[in-house]
């Protein structure tokens, strides 16, 4: 998946181009490129890498024109290389795309068959040629649409073209795309995000809609060529993200801002006055949902299974739990009676997305949990809950996933008590308790300096696991696949009674093993499994809420973090797995913003 920039204008575009593309980053790094128009030729210029390298290119050898398309990459048909880079260009036209298509082995024959020789061995360069030979015989708009027509899988696409140099079409199926407009300038955009510096002013693209853009207007085109008008949406124009002030990154920011984007979302929920939830017109009634389907990917799904917890502990209703790209393949049986909600920090990951177009396509009620709320997730939802958390940039979820677990506990919190599975003061203390998070945050993160020591024990390590019970498991799973992303080292997420069935004969001497134990009704069970795990040899790490002695001779270290209740542990244990991660890939000296091979957001299946 990869992001998208066009822009048609009255003065030079390439600045402005590569700034978005820095801010687009986010959904893929591994090259990236731009073409412009000027002196009646498309100007294009390549690398693998940054969009820094790219710059630097330009630096060198300025791009003119007032007209040009961007892109970042991340790599699915081809290695990351400059000749893979977009945008794919012949002499008459220039692509840029984010999808995959499908076919593209197919069309690819057919076109060498006709003597067509291909450059680079991408998906996109399909389209580019097949656009080229289209213009034989049609105005720009008609060779897209037979393009297009040719096409299976998904795309976005940003595409100019010699002969017509005051245009770029813009055409979308799957993959989102976006059109801002300004004085004597308009934009393409894979997201509102890439162009809010630019305008705040935007429109979505629908599936099949195509979009022409010219410097002063642009005109929307349904899948039967049929002109449409499109509706303008004002998009706050906050954008604190390029500043990460006095940290080394963004993701240290985003942990230690958790304490401030906890009090931010919490006071946007909660009436301090009247003592209540402010959460209202759920798409159905509270008290007659069967059941509550959760479903996301990544750090998202690890969020919906914590929330399974809570709901199962508060309500008396049924949950289940979904990856989204297992979700939408299955054979769901729908009810119109539960409902499906979806999580997704930046409301564009394909996956979710396609899993909540199946929810609608069979009319059954829908809710989002979002940081982004112009997302393509939350405006296809039929509600939706914002975490209110501020943009998140480093690729590894921090503050996003405190946001979605404090969304998801006050949202549990909010139906049990609309269906009177709890008490009035059950209710009240809940709320009073919600309070307390960010100051009991800014304590979990003064265990730093206990947790620097305790990475540099990870720096020999072949592997490691992370061990919880109850919702403590979810937060092993969390806990491992932020050190997988930011170490790159190998680590497990167990429940902790299930090491006996099999993950115990991983265990060996100096292993590193995690174990979260907070003081709720596991913590017995989970010091027993721990004995288990150190008759073998495995080197314990002890986080616990527990305010008894940590010191025994069996755990290499200990954490404690402060005791909210025991519904509360999931947030409060998370931070120093978040600060581990972190600071064993800060001793490795990995990429910590930009861990390698991944995106923050993912676009593609
Ligand atoms: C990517 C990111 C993860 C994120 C997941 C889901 O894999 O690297 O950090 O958890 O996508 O993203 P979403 O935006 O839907 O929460």
């Amino acid at each position: 998946m990869c992001g998208i920039i066009g822009i048609a204008s009255n003065k030079p575009v390439s600045v402005n181009i590569i700034n978005s593309l820095k801010k687009l980053e986010y959904r893929g790094y591994d090259s990236a490129g731009i073409a412009t128009l000027s002196d009646g030729f498309i100007n294009e210029k390549k690398c693998s890498g940054r969009v820094d390298e790219l710059e630097k290119i330009l630096f060198k050898t300025p791009s003119n024109g007032n007209i040009g398309i961007g892109h970042v990459r991340w790599a699915t048909h081809g290695t990351p290389s400059t000749i893979n880079a977009h945008p794919h260009s012949t002499e008459e036209v220039s692509v840029v795309h984010n999808g995959i298509i499908e076919n593209s082995d197919e069309l690819k024959k057919k076109l060498e068959n006709r003597g067509l020789a291909f450059k680079s061995q991408t998906d996109t360069e399909v389209i580019t040629l097949l656009i080229t030979e289209a213009l034989k015989e049609s105005n720009p708009l008609n060779a897209v649409f037979t393009t297009i027509q040719k096409l299976k899988g998904s795309f976005a696409l940003g595409i100019i073209f010699k002969n017509f140099s005051n245009i770029i079409i813009g055409a979308r199926r799957g993959s989102p795309l976006a059109v801002g407009y300004s004085e004597q300038e308009n934009f393409l955009g894979s997201d509102s995000y890439a162009l809010k510096s630019m305008t705040n002013k935007i429109s979505y693209l629908d599936d099949g809609e195509l979009c022409v853009l010219t410097k002063d207007r642009v005109d929307f085109y349904d899948t039967e060529q049929k002109k449409i008008n499109k509706k303008i949406h004002l998009v706050s124009d906050e954008d604190n993200t390029s500043n990460k002030g006095s940290y080394k990154n963004f993701m240290s920011k985003e942990i230690f801002e958790q304490p401030i984007a906890a009090k931010k979302c919490i006071s946007e929920y909660i009436d301090s006055l009247k003592k209540d939830i402010n959460i209202y017109n759920f798409p159905i009634d509270p008290k007659l949902i069967n059941k509550i389907i959760l479903v996301g990917c990544g750090t998202a799904y690890h969020s919906c299974l914590v929330a399974k917890y809570w709901f199962e502990e508060l309500t008396n209703v049924e949950v289940e739990i979904d990856i989204a790209s297992e979700f939408r393949y299955r054979k769901i049986k729908f009810n119109k009676k539960n409902l499906y909600i979806f999580v997704s920090q930046s409301g564009e990951t394909a996956d979710t997305a396609a899993a909540l177009d199946i929810c609608k396509k069979n009319n059954v009620k829908t809710c989002s949990i979002v940081n982004v709320v112009e997302s393509t997730i939350a405006r296809n939802a039929d509600w939706v809950l914002p975490i209110h958390v501020g943009p998140e940039i480093g690729v590894a979820s921090t503050k996003a996933f405190l946001g979605q677990l404090i969304v998801l506990y006050i949202l549990s919190l909010k139906i049990s008590s609309l269906r009177n599975n709890i008490s009035s003061d059950f209710y009240s203390l809940s709320i009073e308790n919600l309070k307390k998070i960010p100051e009991k945050l800014k304590k979990c993160l003064e265990t730093e300096t206990n947790i620097q020591l305790m990475a540099k024990e990870f720096l020999k390590a072949k592997g490691s696991m992370f061990l919880g019970r109850g919702s403590s498991f979810p937060i092993a799973l969390e806990g491992a696949l932020k050190l997988k992303e930011l170490s790159y080292l190998h680590a497990e997420g167990y429940p902790a009674g299930e090491m006996k069935h099999g993950p115990l004969a991983l265990i060996e001497e100096g292993l590193p093993v995690i174990v979260i134990a907070p003081k709720d009704k596991y913590f017995e069970k989970t010091l027993s499994n721990m004995q288990e795990v150190i008759a073998r040899g495995g080197k314990i790490f002890f986080i616990t809420d527990n305010k008894k002695s940590l010191i025994s001779e069996n755990i290499r270290s200990g954490i404690r973090v402060p005791f909210l209740g025991d519904l509360l542990s999931p947030i409060m244990l998370t931070i120093p797995l978040q600060l581990l991660a972190y600071h064993v890939a800060l001793l490795k000296g990995c990429d910590i913003d930009k861990p390698r091979n991944l995106a923050k957001s993912v676009t593609v299946e």
